[in-house]
């Protein structure tokens, strides 16, 4: 896979792709071209049967300052309306494998936005995140004001949002924005180390556990509880369940083949 603002590499390591923003000049700032491309890989890396777990960054200096601003400068409303950026992002939140975003320096408006549509994320020292749409005379539109507000809780999110101030990796963690903080030379070893551990697992399992998760946001309790029921008795239809439990029964490691 070729692209010009992105790099991939669908076998990194073994189960786990790797894509790497690469706009550097512009900070990675998030063009409609780059958002194509990001839809674009995580459409195939979602039907390629070898990859388990999707890396995606944006370097050690920086993960991403946003939307592109020049590119929608000008544009009137029904020009927006018409582009409907947002379309794009809807991929990576249908995307079934799961997606740490190792996050290092800015990672603003859709940035953050970007981010916080993966999984998990991982964070260097320098991460700092921020919707700071506020200070150009707009609002976040790729998920800042309900995914930020899920994440870190009203009276947190309104701060940001509303003085686009940004909170550096020590608050994002302490919010539980983050999964942790390390330091940016070891981002990869450790993102790499995070995502090893889940592609050793049933990918059918992880599918149907992630989709449950997700499913938290979208439901009440009882009707979030009969879904989880649900997936969980779907497991048992697999394989890998029965291999799983085989061998811890037996005392050895499971091999989980996705079926
Ligand atoms: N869009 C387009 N270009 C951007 C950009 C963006 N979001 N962010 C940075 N750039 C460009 C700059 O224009 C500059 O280009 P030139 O060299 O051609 O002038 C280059 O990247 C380097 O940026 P700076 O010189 O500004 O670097 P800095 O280190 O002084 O500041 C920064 C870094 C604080 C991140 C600053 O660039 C900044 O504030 N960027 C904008 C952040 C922002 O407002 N993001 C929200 C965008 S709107 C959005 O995302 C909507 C949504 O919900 C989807």
């Amino acid at each position: 896979m070729s692209f010009e603002f992105i790099k991939v590499n669908p076998q990194y390591a073994k189960h786990i792709a790797l894509i790497e923003l690469n706009r550097p000049k512009e900070l990675n700032a998030l063009s409609r071209q780059v958002m194509l491309e990001i839809r674009d890989t995580l459409k195939a890396l979602d039907e390629d049967d070898n990859v388990r777990v999707i890396i995606l960054t944006g370097g050690e200096k920086v993960f991403a300052a946003g939307a592109d601003i020049k590119q929608m400068a000008d544009a009137t409303a029904i020009d927006m309306l018409n582009i409907d950026q947002f379309s794009t992002w809807d991929q990576i939140k249908k995307t079934r494998k799961p997606i740490i975003a190792a996050v290092s320096g800015f990672a603003l408006g859709g940035g953050c936005e970007l981010a916080m549509t993966c999984d998990m994320i991982i964070a260097t020292e320098t991460a700092k995140f921020g919707q700071p749409e506020i200070k150009i005379g707009t609002m976040p539109g790729a998920g800042g004001t309900q995914r930020l507000t899920r994440a870190i809780g009203k009276v947190r999110a309104m701060e940001m949002v509303l003085t686009g101030k940004f909170i550096s990796a020590e608050e994002a963690l302490q919010y539980g924005l983050v999964n942790r903080i390390v330091p940016a030379e070891l981002m990869m070893h450790e993102t790499l180390g995070l995502a090893k551990q889940i592609a050793a697992q049933s990918p059918v399992a992880i599918k149907l556990a992630k989709e449950a998760v997700n499913q938290a946001f979208n439901s009440t309790l009882d009707e979030g509880l009969m879904f989880e029921r649900k997936n969980f008795y779907l497991t048992f239809a697999s394989e890998d369940q029965k291999e799983g439990m085989a061998a811890f029964v037996e005392k050895r490691t499971p091999e989980f083949k996705g079926k």
